[in-house]
């Protein structure tokens, strides 16, 4: 129950405006006794200045355009002249590998044991658009983004044997799988954190005689490509099977699209079905003319 309840209303008026005066009376007093004359300027200019900054900085934001930004949108696309198609392998090696095979006394002793005799697994690596590209390009150069254990990368191999062509293929990967990667049947052998892909790819490389067609960058997709691009390797045949998700796809396509022959090179892919990588590869034939056509789960860009 409030004290002035029981007033009329006219002393009710009065009784809130003296006590409005009042409150405001020890405001002023308190106000007084807090801030000191310098501290009270310090205290408002300390106001205006936010507000000032506020003011000044906000507006631009609001109304500029970022008609500058635009051109993080878009991918540089001219690489280094196209070196020999006979001279890329030992680029790769010089540049990557100190000169020298990475296969030569592979694997080193101590990795031995924990590598499988057998460990081949990939999704949709035998598909039947390999052949169908491989016959119909019967590429020199291939360049793999996204190799796992080399499953594709093998069958591609014996594809460009069976056709005479003596290709070479490099495979793109930095052979740690993804976050949350782990086979429950296999990546048991995993050494302080390390799941050993890189050795197990070069294993299965080693058993399909395939050490001399292919070679491979351990490094990211972007980053390897950048290489490759600084280089001027190029490839007939483009292949790209790495994230499913739209910014890792898009950045890919057109990292990959760099160092595709032009005219002649083929790029295509795998993860159709992902929503990322179809939206990716529509993206990017919208934008540089190109159709897709559709090979079993794979996209081909023609
Ligand atoms: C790279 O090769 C050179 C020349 O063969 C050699 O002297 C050097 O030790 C090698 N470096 C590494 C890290 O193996
Ligand atoms: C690899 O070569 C060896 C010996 O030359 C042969 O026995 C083996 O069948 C070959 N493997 C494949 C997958 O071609």
């Amino acid at each position: 129950m409030n004290s002035s309840s029981e007033l009329d209303p006219e002393q009710h008026h009065q009784y809130h405006q003296y006590r409005h005066r009042n409150h405001q009376k020890k405001l002023v007093a308190l106000a007084q006794k807090t801030f000191t004359k310098p501290r009270a300027y310090f205290i408002l200019l300390l106001i205006v200045s936010f507000i000032l900054g506020y003011l000044t900085h906000s507006q631009p934001l609001i109304s500029q355009s970022a008609d500058d930004l635009y051109e993080h949108n878009t991918f540089p696309n001219q690489c280094s002249d196209p070196i020999p198609s006979n001279q890329i392998r030992q680029k790769i090696l010089d540049r990557v590998f100190n000169g020298t095979s990475p296969f030569e006394s592979f694997p080193p002793e101590q990795v031995s044991p924990l590598l499988f005799k057998e460990w081949t697994k990939g999704w949709g690596s035998q598909a039947a658009v390999f052949e169908h590209l491989i016959q119909q390009v019967q590429p020199k150069t291939i360049i793999e983004v996204g190799t796992f254990l080399g499953a594709s990368a093998t069958h591609m191999a014996r594809l460009t044997e069976g056709l005479g062509l003596s290709s070479q293929i490099i495979c793109i990967d930095d052979f740690r799988g993804w976050p949350g990667y782990y086979d429950e049947e296999k990546s048991l052998k995993m050494v302080n954190g390390d799941s050993l892909l890189l050795y197990q790819f070069m294993q299965n490389v080693v058993n399909a005689n395939a050490t001399e067609s292919i070679v491979f960058l351990p490094f990211s997709a972007g980053t390897a490509l950048g290489g490759l691009c600084d280089w001027g390797v190029y490839g007939d045949l483009v292949e790209i099977d790495a994230a499913h998700d739209f910014h890792s796809a898009w950045t890919d396509i057109n990292n990959a699209y760099k160092v595709l022959k032009k005219p002649g090179g083929v790029m295509f892919g795998h993860d159709y079905v992902w929503a990322g990588v179809r939206k990716a590869v529509h993206s990017f034939a919208r934008l540089n003319g190109f159709r897709v056509r559709i090979d079993g789960e794979h996209w081909v860009l023609y």
